[in-house]
């Protein structure tokens, strides 16, 4: 039996068939020592060379029934070979359970409430997707004054108009991930993270055309004071 063989011809190595070769002016006793060695190295050679030929005899796996890419077939109706993914499929590190945070809706409705913690440092990232990818039209405070609607394209709604700042907060995710009219969908550009990060920051935009002064730490009042003095009066859309 080859594997036999080979086992035996394993077992009687010696550790010294590691070490590097030694050099020629060393003793008789390690010359014999390297003539034995390579003996059974010889033995060793054939007996894996045995156990190849042995187990590359049989064919089954080449000659077995099978379909090359795009090969017609007559066994399914649509003659393809090639079949559809089973209905359900998740591809590995696609599964999208959670419904709420990847559509921004609890049923058909959106969701009130952003379903991810919010920190400084998830806002400054929604500041520069907004940036990015929204301000070109709806311009950097959301006023839909942006670059591209200076060069001609569709005006859209400022954020600060009533219905914009009232809408929940699930709807602004649904038009990055869908679109909304003229407004081309951005969920191949933007992940969901990135999504909400834009939604929350959209928000701290309305936020800041609307804060009561209240909000503001009575430290930095007086400088508020100060440039509300010397700020133009409000501008259209905040009557709307
Ligand atoms: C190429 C220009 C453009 C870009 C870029 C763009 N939008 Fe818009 N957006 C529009 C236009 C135009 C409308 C109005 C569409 C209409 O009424 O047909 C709109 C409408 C909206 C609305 C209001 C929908 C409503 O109910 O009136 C929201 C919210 C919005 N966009 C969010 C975003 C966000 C967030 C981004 C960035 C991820 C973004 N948009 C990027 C052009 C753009």
């Amino acid at each position: 039996m080859p594997l036999l063989v080979a086992r035996a011809a394993l077992a009687t190595r010696s550790p010294l068939s590691l070490s590097p070769p030694r050099s020629t002016h060393k003793s008789h006793m390690s010359c014999a020592c390297v003539s034995s060695q390579s003996r059974q190295s010889v033995v060793f050679s054939i007996s894996v060379l045995l156990l190849l030929f042995s187990a590359a005899c049989r064919q089954d796996m080449h000659d077995q029934p099978k379909y090359k890419p795009f090969r017609p077939s007559d066994f399914f109706a649509d003659g393809r070979s090639a079949r559809p993914l089973v209905q359900g499929t998740v591809a590995r590190g696609t599964l999208r359970e959670d419904a709420v945070y990847y559509t921004g809706k609890v049923g058909s409705d959106f969701v009130k409430e952003i379903p991810v913690k919010v920190t400084a440092e998830f806002l400054a990232r929604g500041q520069t997707g907004f940036q990015v990818f929204c301000s070109p039209c709806h311009g950097r405070t959301g006023r839909g004054d942006g670059m591209v609607v200076q060069r001609g394209f569709k005006k859209p709604p400022s954020y600060h108009i009533e219905r914009l700042r009232h809408v929940p907060i699930g709807y602004f995710y649904d038009v990055i991930t869908n679109g909304f009219g003229a407004m081309s969908d951005y969920a191949a550009q933007v992940p969901p993270a990135d999504r909400w990060a834009i939604a929350a920051y959209v928000r701290t935009l309305q936020y800041s055309q609307y804060a009561p002064v209240a909000d503001v730490p009575p430290d930095k009042q007086p400088e508020l004071e100060r440039s509300l003095a010397t700020a133009p009066a409000p501008g259209q859309e905040h009557r709307q």
